[in-house]
């Protein structure tokens, strides 16, 4: 027998690529369905307050209307997660919250008369006005006591204050990032049907598994009454992690048309109030150096808000404490509890908002100590990580700064701001740096078994939300079994294959792929025992579960990267243009150069968009993104990105996984928007602290 070609490292197509583009590939709501119903969601049009009455005489008259939904005729639910407790009062907590539904035989029918029901309320003062101010508000902020996990929300060491005091060098800055709202191409949809006995949810979804536990549990049915399939999703980035209000409705309908597949799908504008949202920043950096640029303190706080039907915590200064070496460190979180829908997570949650202020102030204290910014950076490298005291399992953002600097040309480079121009335009380079945990969530099972023709299937109720996972999934499971990739079937996207944990946290190869891991070895093992080691045995089935990591206690395990930008801007009119984005990343193995490549990219991408263009408007009288479809929420577009580069170096780090992966979702945002503010300081001298960098700000 020869030792097969790894797969791990090849860049392979998406397997599921050609059907994608040629529309083979069918998202939840296409899936084809036998005499399906429709369902249109109905929304408060007030912040606060009750409902005092309901007339849905108009709406239930309209021909072809099955049924209205309403808080007087909703089932009873079984949860404590206030996102989930749809129609279960008469309470409203944010505009545009889901009051209602109505169900009919097509979906323009429940469209227009999802707008015919009429709904009274007793409208109470509402506050959506996230400030940025601690002491005028403290008494509405609140320590958060559900936070992301893996790192203390508050975290001190030494003496902050009597450290910046004595400092030869220091800074003082505060920072902002809007409100900036997911936007997947594939809106967040469903087709629920109630079977008898329970239901079958077809969704787009970043956890199966986790869509199945909320379900059930809501409607009081054992998890096996509940199936959720989700083969293909069109993007997620956050907003399809945690379960909602669509879902519950979705299923609440499907409990009125026993037998009827109920469809449903959320419109643009409607994602804009349902599906969670990045929340707004106002954050502060304090840094104290001495006069060599070596940093004796470093502080971070944020304000961030929340809503009042579940605590999230936005954790943006999660990164703060991996980054540089500082004896005297305090990083503080606080939320306000506001009438707006609960945010979530959003692409590098925490580090993606973080370190846009503390790579903006590693500039200002590098300018303020007249050193290069890459140079500063090298300077405060610590030797363990600063928090933890632990070594780094592998750390090379030194690498990451010198590679990137070599390959984008920083050198030599005249800080100077408005030093360079080309006609009328200055033009500025700007660096930061990049870090995100690697995670392994808990609760995932691999099953893999031989088939009667040798193969090997192997099941796990993960998701592909477009990234590759399948394809990167089916790499990590050859060379965990050892064979090659045509041997292997990989079946994800089901929740009858064995539980999963969320697509999310750039945790899903990790913790998916160690259950796989952990799975193949067990089956060579008895392979070896049972049957010699010859001859794969038809039926042989092994299942196992993501084991926890023994390295966890010993490492601080983390990818870094550098980011860098060149911008042009317009002397007279303030436009800025981004000709050039690099990035070089450490991320540990690289599963599929191809797909990985894509993440870095996406992430880059969006890195500008939130640089230059992202902010959810809120119209505070109201309480709702007024700004809410994609031709008045600035994406960057193709005619945007200038060239963007990713680079990535070998690492080779034996303690993360035994894939020796890091996760690539994530950390292609993180600094981005810091590079980009960085470069257009060089570039005009202008120093922007609030998101997005919009030309009024430059004039
Ligand atoms: Mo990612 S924001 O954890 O889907």
């Amino acid at each position: 027998m020869t030792t097969p070609v790894p797969a791990i490292g090849q860049p392979l197509d998406r397997f599921d690529g050609a059907e994608k583009v040629r529309g083979l590939a069918p998202y939840a709501f296409e899936h084809p369905v036998e005499h399906p119903v429709y369902l249109f969601a109905v929304q408060s049009t007030i912040a606060v307050g009750r409902i005092t009455a309901i007339d849905c005489s108009q709406a239930s008259a309209r021909p072809g209307v099955l049924a209205v939904l309403t808080h007087q005729n909703a089932p009873r639910l079984s949860t404590d997660n206030g996102e989930l407790r749809t129609l279960q009062s008469d309470e409203v907590t944010f505009r545009g919250q889901i009051v209602g539904g109505v169900i009919a035989e097509t979906s323009e029918i429940a469209r227009d008369a999802a707008g015919l029901v009429r709904m009274d309320y007793e409208e109470r003062p509402h506050n959506v006005d996230l400030r940025g101010e601690v002491p005028g508000h403290r008494e509405r902020l609140k320590v958060p006591d559900e936070v992301l996990p893996i790192f203390p929300m508050d975290t001190s060491e030494g003496d902050v204050d009597a450290a910046l005091a004595s400092a030869a060098v220091r800074v003082d800055s505060r920072y902002s990032t809007p409100w900036y709202t997911h936007n997947a191409l594939e809106p967040h949809t469903t087709i629920a049907c109630w079977t008898g006995d329970g239901f079958t949810l077809r969704l787009s979804t970043q956890g199966v598994t986790g869509i199945q536990a909320a379900v059930a549990g809501a409607f009081r049915l054992d998890p096996s009454r509940v199936r959720v399939i989700s083969p293909h999703v069109g993007g997620a980035f956050g907003s399809k992690v945690y379960p909602r209000a669509d879902v519950v409705l979705a299923a609440m309908a499907a409990r009125l048309v026993p037998g009827r597949p109920v469809k449903f799908a959320l419109t643009r504008q409607q994602t804009f109030s349902q599906t969670g949202y990045r929340p707004p920043t106002f954050q502060r950096v304090r840094l104290g150096a001495g006069s060599d640029g070596r940093l004796v303190a470093i502080e971070h706080n944020a304000i961030e808000q929340t809503s009042k039907i579940r605590q999230f915590a936005e954790h943006s200064t999660r990164a703060t404490p991996s980054m540089y070496a500082a004896p005297n460190r305090r990083t503080q979180q606080w939320v306000a509890e506001l009438d707006v829908p609960t945010p979530t997570i959003m692409r590098a949650p925490g580090e993606a908002s973080g370190m846009f202020a503390l790579e903006s102030a590693m500039d200002e204290l590098a300018i303020a100590c007249d050193l290069d910014p890459i140079e500063l950076r090298i300077r405060n490298e610590p030797q363990v990580h600063p928090h933890f005291q632990l070594p780094f399992s592998s750390r090379n953002l030194v690498a990451c700064l010198q590679e990137g600097a070599r390959r984008f040309g920083w050198e030599p480079r005249d800080p100077t701001p408005r030093a360079r121009r080309d006609g009328g335009w200055l033009i500025g380079t700007g660096v930061a740096a990049a870090t995100y945990p690697v995670l392994r969530l808990p609760g995932s099972k691999a099953t893999i078994r031989v088939g009667p023709d040798g193969r090997y299937l192997v099941l796990i109720a993960a998701v592909d939300i477009g990234t590759g996972t399948r394809t990167a999934l089916t790499q990590v499971a050859a060379d965990a079994l050892q064979v090659d990739i045509e041997q292997v079937d990989l079946r994800l996207g089901d929740s009858t294959y064995p539980p999963a944990a969320e697509e999310g946290a750039s945790a899903g190869i990790t913790s998916w792929g160690a259950a796989i891991h952990e799975a193949a070895d067990q089956l060579r093992q008895r392979l070896t025992t049972e049957h010699g080691g010859t001859v794969p045995a038809d039926g042989l089935e092994v299942t196992a579960d993501t084991p926890d990591n023994p390295y966890l206690k010993q490492y601080a395990m983390h990818s870094f990267g550098a980011q860098f930008a060149e911008v042009r801007v317009n002397e007279r009119t303030g436009e800025i243009r981004v000709p050039r984005q690099l990035g070089v990343f450490a991320c540990g193995r690289i599963v599929n150069p191809k797909t990985a490549r894509s993440q870095l990219l996406g992430g880059m991408t969006w890195g500008l968009s939130m640089a230059l263009h992202e902010q959810s408007v809120l119209d505070l009288r109201f309480g709702h993104v007024v700004n809410h479809d994609l031709a008045q929420y600035h994406i960057s577009s193709n005619a945007d990105v200038g060239a963007i580069e990713v680079h990535w170096i070998e690492e080779d780090d034996p303690y993360v996984n035994p894939m020796r992966t890091k996760g690539v979702g994530e950390i292609g945002i993180v600094g981005a928007a810091a590079a980009i503010a960085n470069a257009v300081y060089h570039a005009t001298g202008v120093r922007i602290r609030d998101l997005p960098i919009t030309l009024d700000k430059l004039l």
